[in-house]
C-alpha cells in the first residue's frame, strides 16, 4: 500500500478581509437559473459577512411582471432551496438583505427599458441612500448581450463620472471567433476595456489561483517546469452530472463550447504561462494570451487525429440507472452534441515543444474530478529497476481543483526492511484538512474582485479570441462529418476507447477517473 504523507500549513495569519465598493448591481436574467443556484447565494453571503457596503442594492430585471415584493418573495423561496446552500439563519437576517432587492420587467431588445432602468437607479439613489456606482450583469443569453450594450450605452447608462460602470459578461462569450469578435466590437463603441469583466467561474476556485502560487511562490517546481523534466500533463474536468434541464442550451453548445473554450483553456494557461512581471491584471493576463498564441489552430487532418468527442448512453452513476444523452428531456433522438471532448494541444514555445497537453472533459463519467496530472520523465538510469516488487514510476504532481481540493505528489521510496525493496508514496496535501475553513464559492471572489475594479480573474478581450482562435477549427471540423459512432460511451464509464487511443499513441495513459488515487498514478 502506498504511504501517504499529509501537508499541514505551517504560518496561517489570518488575510485581510477587503470590501467590495459599493454599487448598485443590475442583473439582466434575475429569474434564471444562474441568479438563484449562485449569484444570490454569493451575494447573500458577502452581504452576511460585511463584505459589502450598506450602499449596496440589486435591481433585478426579467421578463415578467411583479412588483419588488413578489420579486423578493420569489428569491426568499429560492434561498430556502437546499440547493441555494445560503444558510439564513433568520427571518430578521433575511429582511436585512431582502430590502436591498429590487425589480423591473422589461424586453431586453427594447431599448426604452434602459432608460427606464436609468431612472429606477435615480430613484433608488435617491430614496434609499444607493450607491452611483453601476455594476451591470449580463446572465442572459449570448444572442442578447449586443442589446443590452448598445442599449446601457443609449441611456447614457455606460459613462463614468464620479461614479464607476462596469458590466459583467456571462459564458458562452459568443459561440466561435466571428461572434466573439463581433461581440467584443460592440462592447468596445460603448465601453472601455478597463470596464469589462467576461466571467468564466473557474478562475473565482481557490485551487485554480493556487496553481500561481503553487509555481511561483515556490522554489521548488518551477526549476523542473518544463520539457527537459516533464513528460505530458493531463487536464480533466470529469461531472457525473447528465444535462439536466440544460438541453436547449447544451444542444447549442455542446462539451467542447461549454468546459474546454474557457474553463480547460484556462487551466491550461495557468499551468504553461511564464512568471507575469507583476502580480496585476495585464501582466498576468498577458502571459497567459501569449501561452494561447503559442499553440497552433489545427487543420482539419489534425482535428481527426488529436482530437475525440463522445456522447454518452444509459448506464449506471452510483448505482442508479441513468438515460442515454438522446433520451434526455428535450434532446432529440438523432442528437449528434458531444457530451465529452478530448483535444491535445502543442505549445510550440521553448518551455513546452514536445510535451503534450492532453484535456479533457465529459458529463455522466464515472466520479466529479477535476485535476491537473503533471507527469514528470523517467530517472535517467533506471538505477532501482532490478529491485523486487514495485517499480519506480515516474513522478507525478496532481492538484486537485475539485472536488477533494488538494496537492499530491508521488516518488519512489525505499520500503523498510533488510532488503531493498522499493514502492510508490503519495505526499498528500488536502485543503480541508490544512487549512479547515471552507473555501468562498468561486462567484464570492468574482463579484468582489469586480467591485473591487481588480479584472486579474477575468478574461480579456484578446484572450477570449485567442480561446475561439483555437476552439472553431474543432468545431468546423466536427460539424463538417456527423458522428456515426454515438452513443460511444456508457453513462458512469470513463469515457470513449477512442480516448485512451489518443494518448496511447504516445505511449501515455490517462488517469482513471473511476479509480483511487493510488491506481492512477501510472
Ligand atoms: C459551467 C458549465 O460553466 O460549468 C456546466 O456550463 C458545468 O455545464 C459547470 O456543469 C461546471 O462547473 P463546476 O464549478 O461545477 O465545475
Amino acid at each position: 500500500m502506498p504511504v501517504v504523507v499529509q501537508a499541514k500549513p505551517i504560518s496561517m495569519a489570518p488575510p485581510l478581509e477587503s470590501q467590495g465598493d459599493p454599487c448598485i448591481m443590475v442583473i439582466f436574467g434575475a429569474q434564471g437559473d444562474l441568479m438563484k443556484r449562485k449569484l444570490l447565494p454569493a451575494l447573500y453571503r458577502l452581504v452576511s459577512a460585511g463584505r459589502i457596503s450598506g450602499e449596496f442594492h440589486i435591481l433585478g430585471v426579467g421578463r415578467d411582471k411583479m412588483s419588488d415584493d413578489q420579486f423578493r418573495a420569489q428569491m426568499r423561496d429560492s434561498a430556502r432551496s437546499p440547493s441555494a446552500e445560503m444558510g439564513v439563519s433568520s427571518d430578521e437576517e433575511w429582511q436585512a438583505f431582502g430590502r436591498r432587492l429590487h425589480y423591473a420587467a422589461g424586453d431586453l431588445n427594447d431599448e426604452g427599458v434602459y432608460r427606464q432602468i436609468g431612472s429606477r437607479l435615480e430613484t433608488l439613489q435617491q430614496e434609499e441612500n444607493a450607491s452611483a456606482n453601476r455594476l451591470f450583469y449580463f446572465s442572459t443569453p449570448p444572442s442578447l448581450a449586443p442589446a443590452i450594450v448598445g442599449g446601457l450605452g443609449a441611456a447614457g447608462l455606460a459613462t463614468e463620472e464620479k461614479h464607476w460602470s462596469r458590466i459583467i459578461v456571462e459564458k458562452p462569450f459568443g459561440r466561435d471567433l466571428e461572434s466573439a469578435r463581433s461581440l467584443n466590437a460592440a462592447i468596445a463603441s460603448v465601453f472601455q476595456e478597463k470596464q469589462v469583466y467576461r466571467i468564466d467561474h473557474y478562475l473565482g476556485k481557490q485551487t485554480v489561483q493556487n496553481i500561481l502560487v503553487f509555481r511561483f511562490g515556490n522554489l521548488l517546481f518551477e526549476p523542473v517546469w518544463n520539457r527537459n523534466f516533464i513528460h505530458y500533463i493531463e487536464i480533466t474536468a470529469a461531472e457525473t452530472l447528465g444535462v439536466e434541464h440544460r438541453a436547449a442550451y447544451y444542444e447549442e453548445a455542446g462539451a467542447l463550447r461549454d468546459m474546454v473554450a474557457n474553463h480547460l483553456l484556462q487551466l491550461l494557461t495557468l499551468t504553461a504561462m511564464e512568471p507575469p512581471v507583476a502580480f496585476d491584471a495585464d501582466s498576468v493576463r498577458e502571459e497567459k494570451v501569449q501561452v494561447l498564441r503559442s499553440i497552433h489552430p489545427m487543420t482539419s487532418e489534425e482535428v481527426a487525429e488529436q482530437t475525440v468527442r463522445g456522447q454518452y448512453g444509459a448506464g449506471e452513476i452510483d448505482g442508479s440507472r441513468v438515460p442515454a444523452y438522446r433520451d434526455e428531456q428535450g434532446v432529440p433522438r438523432d442528437s449528434g452534441t458531444e457530451t465529452y471532448a478530448a483535444v491535445q494541444f502543442r505549445i510550440q514555445n521553448w518551455r513546452w515543444a514536445d510535451v503534450p497537453f492532453y484535456l479533457r472533459t465529459g458529463k455522466r463519467l464515472a466520479r466529479p474530478i477535476t485535476e491537473i496530472a503533471v507527469h514528470l520523465k523517467r530517472t535517467p538510469q533506471a538505477l532501482f529497476a532490478r529491485t523486487p516488487h514495485d517499480r519506480i514510476e515516474p513522478n507525478v504532481i496532481v492538484l486537485r481543483i475539485q472536488p477533494d481540493e488538494g496537492i499530491t505528489i508521488t516518488f519512489g521510496a525505499k520500503r523498510p526492511g533488510t532488503e531493498m525493496h522499493t514502492a510508490m508514496v503519495h505526499m498528500d496535501f488536502s485543503y480541508q484538512t490544512g487549512f479547515g475553513a471552507s473555501s468562498p464559492d468561486a462567484y464570492e471572489t468574482l463579484l468582489l474582485d469586480a467591485m473591487q475594479g481588480d479584472a486579474m480573474l477575468f478574461t480579456r478581450r484578446d484572450e477570449v479570441e485567442a480561446q475561439w482562435r483555437l476552439i472553431t477549427p474543432i468545431e468546423e471540423a466536427w460539424s463538417n462529418q456527423k458522428p456515426a459512432e454515438f452513443p460511444n460511451y456508457a453513462a458512469g464509464s470513463n469515457g470513449p476507447a477512442a480516448a485512451d487511443q489518443l494518448v496511447a499513441r504516445n505511449g501515455h495513459r490517462w488517469r482513471p477517473i473511476g479509480g483511487s488515487i493510488s491506481e492512477g498514478n501510472g
